[in-house]
């Protein structure tokens, strides 16, 4: 392992120190900053680099330039910012802004120990690591007790959300280190709607090996989360975007089969709904039947029509709606038929084998989707990108 240069192979004599850059976003974090900087400094000056904090603050009004003033350091850097605000805004700046060859980031509320900061840069001189997390799930990580069980559901829900683009077992983390070339291969490409920014990181530059330095993550020490709903609905849409930029037509596919499932779930309530309704009110078995259906049928068409133009083909210039509405009606009925037609054709052909109707209809139904999709892109929603 090296312990200062990026020139790995050359004895250390030749090796020039790298300069390590800490970026630190920062909201009403005034209080933090002391301490911040007091363990920064004295984790970073024994290593023998040059280091400097960059701290990202979001106008917090909370006498943070104050505190920094008071505290004179060469090396402390104040970037009050102008909108648009937000989180990852703030840190893709300070990744712009700072000189360093080796990018820190980290949270200014101490739940990050500064005393790491050297071990994520020794690993990320190291030229097979892409990039290298503080993660709190890489053994020998460890996290503060007193954790709601709804803050854990969310963590490992959104972790698992993340498998989409990595195996890494903290990709949650915001605490972080690479080395410039690495961040320069997606100038350009990065999205400030990442509040998760190393995951947008491990997508856009490419990561292929992403190192984990085990960590202890503590509970903020002062101060309050502005981790809520709308950051959780963000990472959804980050996500997504994510899958898009990454796999590009095959997530299209994808979020079209989601909304499809949805729409199985829409049919399967309208029809029990309309048919208990409708028992209720004495109508005869048949009648009720065929109606339920029905209203099912176009209750989830409908469903799947509005989330699909939304969500599916949002980027998709708007033409007449009840022109879109029609032409959609009218693949999924021939949609319909096909999934018919091969359902049909294959049962018979597996008449003997266990389960072969419900296998045929599986693939009845993804033949049927499969056309759908076809007709939907070339037909309903069809034209160029905004
Ligand atoms: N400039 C700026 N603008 N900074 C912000 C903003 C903003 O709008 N919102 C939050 N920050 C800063 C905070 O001041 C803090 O330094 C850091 O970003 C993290 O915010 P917290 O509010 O402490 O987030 P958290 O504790 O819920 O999230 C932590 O855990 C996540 C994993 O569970 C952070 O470590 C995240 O980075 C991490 O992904
Ligand atoms: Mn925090």
């Amino acid at each position: 392992m090296i312990v200062a240069g990026s020139a790995g192979s050359l004895p250390s004599f030749f090796t020039v120190p790298t300069r390590v850059s800490i970026i630190v976003p920062t909201y009403r974090e005034a209080l933090n900053i002391p301490e911040l900087t007091k363990r920064i400094d004295a984790a970073m000056r024994p290593t023998g680099h040059e280091f400097d904090l960059w701290l990202m603050d979001d106008p917090s009004g909370d006498g943070i330039d104050r505190v920094v003033a008071e505290l004179g350091h060469s090396w402390v850097h104040l970037v009050t910012r102008t909108p648009p605000r937000g989180l990852g805004f703030a840190v893709l700046e300070g990744l712009r802004k700072a000189p360093g060859d080796i990018l820190v980031v980290m949270d200014a509320d101490l739940s990050h120990p500064p005393e790491r900061i050297p071990d994520l840069v020794r690993a990320a001189e190291q030229p097979e690591n892409h990039l290298v997390i503080g993660s709190r799930y890489a053994a020998g990580g460890t996290i503060d007790g007193g954790w709601s069980i709804l803050r854990h559901i969310n963590s490992r829900a959104a972790t698992w959300l993340a498998r989409l683009f990595t195996w890494v077992k903290d990709p949650m983390s915001g605490f972080l280190a690479m080395r410039r070339d690495i961040l320069q291969r997606a100038v350009g490409e990065l999205d400030p709607i990442g509040y998760k920014i190393g995951l947008e990181l491990i997508v856009k530059c490419r990561c292929r090996t992403v190192a984990e330095v085990p960590i202890h993550f503590s509970d903020r020490a002062l101060g309050k989360s502005k981790m809520g709903l709308k950051e959780q609905i963000r990472y959804v849409v980050h996500v997504r975007r994510l899958a898009r930029w990454k796999y590009g037509e095959l997530a299209r596919v994808a979020e079209f089969g989601l909304v499809g499932l949805s729409g199985v779930v829409v049919n399967l309530l309208v029809v029990t709904l309309v048919s208990d309704q409708m028992a209720r009110m004495d109508f005869a078995a048949t009648a009720r039947l065929n109606t339920a259906v029905t209203i099912a049928v176009l209750v989830s068409m409908t469903t799947n029509f509005f989330l699909n133009r939304m969500l599916t083909f949002g980027d998709k210039v708007r033409r007449s709606l009840r022109r879109e509405y029609l032409t959609f009606v009218a693949v999924c009925l021939v949609g319909g038929v096909v999934n018919w037609w091969a359902t049909t054709r294959l049962a018979v052909q597996w008449r003997d084998v266990f389960l072969g109707l419900q296998a045929a209809a599986l693939c009845g139904v993804a033949a049927g989707m499969f056309f759908n999709y076809l007709g939907s892109r070339l037909f309903v929603f069809r034209s160029n990108p905004r």
